[in-house]
């Protein structure tokens, strides 16, 4: 993973919150948040919230007695997540690396993380502190992005992206948001961190934009592939995003479009 691969700063926020989460994330977060619903946990911790999708996705289906606390390591994300809740007092907002979390042992029924462990240097630590946090018997859902090519919209974006830079294509969607996908390698993870009761479910939605270029902006200008974008020429930003709207239209149309998006949602027990 690029140093940059988990700043979410600068202007990135607010157009990931705007565009990204309706395009790809909030229909996993509305599963995800029904499968925790299921268990009725009295504490939730949440790592990587985000703009907080999941969180508000939680705070609709959770009764009030339930403690929600989310957390991420970007406090410009929690900023945008804390500025939309609907239920102020609700969540306990608090900036954590999910590697080291700041909290005791065995605090939480749940742990929650929404597309976070991909980001994580370190799979097998993240595991371990999402289990020393949970209660025995506690459950930890996440999900993780299926391989780019079941992922339409990335898919298109990443290749149109190395026509522009062929010498050094940017590969922050492959390598990151799409570089954990082998179950078996997660399971091992898992177990490895000492989860047991380990349950993937492979999940496909649509994700549905009002124009291509809603959908090159959310990615090259919402995301952490606006850094290697202008890493390589800060100049090349809107060109980029041209490049990768027109590939889009050529591909799906030039109106509203929708593209198949694929993701594992994996719950384990500690
Ligand atoms: C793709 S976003 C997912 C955000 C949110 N869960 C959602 O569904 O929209 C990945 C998030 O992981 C966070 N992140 C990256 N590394 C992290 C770490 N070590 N600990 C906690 N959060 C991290 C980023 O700040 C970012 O908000």
């Amino acid at each position: 993973m690029d140093a940059t691969d988990k700043l979410f700063s600068g202007s990135i926020p607010e157009i990931y919150d705007r565009l990204f989460v309706p395009l790809i994330f909030q229909p996993y977060a509305n599963d995800l948040a029904e499968r925790i619903a299921k268990v009725d946990p009295a504490n939730v911790l949440e790592t990587a919230a985000g703009t907080g999708v999941l969180t508000r996705a939680m705070v609709s289906r959770l009764p009030a007695r339930t403690r929600i606390v989310a957390t991420d390591l970007n406090q410009p994300m929690l900023d945008h997540a804390m500025a939309k809740q609907s239920h102020p007092g609700r969540v306990t907002w608090r900036q954590a690396d999910a590697l080291a979390l700041p909290f005791g042992n065995q605090e939480f029924d749940v742990v929650a993380c929404q597309f976070g462990a991909m980001f994580f240097p370190d799979k097998v630590k993240g595991f371990s502190e999402a289990r020393r946090v949970l209660k025995p018997g506690g459950h930890f859902f996440f999900n993780v992005w299926d391989r780019i090519g079941n992922n339409e919209f990335a898919d298109v974006v990443t290749a149109s992206l190395a026509t522009l830079f062929p010498q050094d294509p940017p590969m922050f969607m492959a390598r990151t948001p799409h570089g954990y996908h082998d179950v078996a390698k997660i399971r091992g993870e898992l177990a490895a961190a000492g989860f047991t009761g380990i349950s993937p479910e492979t999940v496909n939605h649509k994700s549905k934009a009002a124009s291509p270029r809603d959908v090159a902006i959310a990615y090259c200008q919402g995301t952490p592939l606006r850094n290697e974008i202008e890493t390589r020429d800060a100049s090349l930003l809107e060109k980029a995003t041209e490049v990768a709207a027109d590939a889009l239209a050529r591909r799906f149309g030039n109106g509203p479009i929708d593209g198949l998006i694929r993701a594992h949602v994996i719950t384990a027990t500690n």
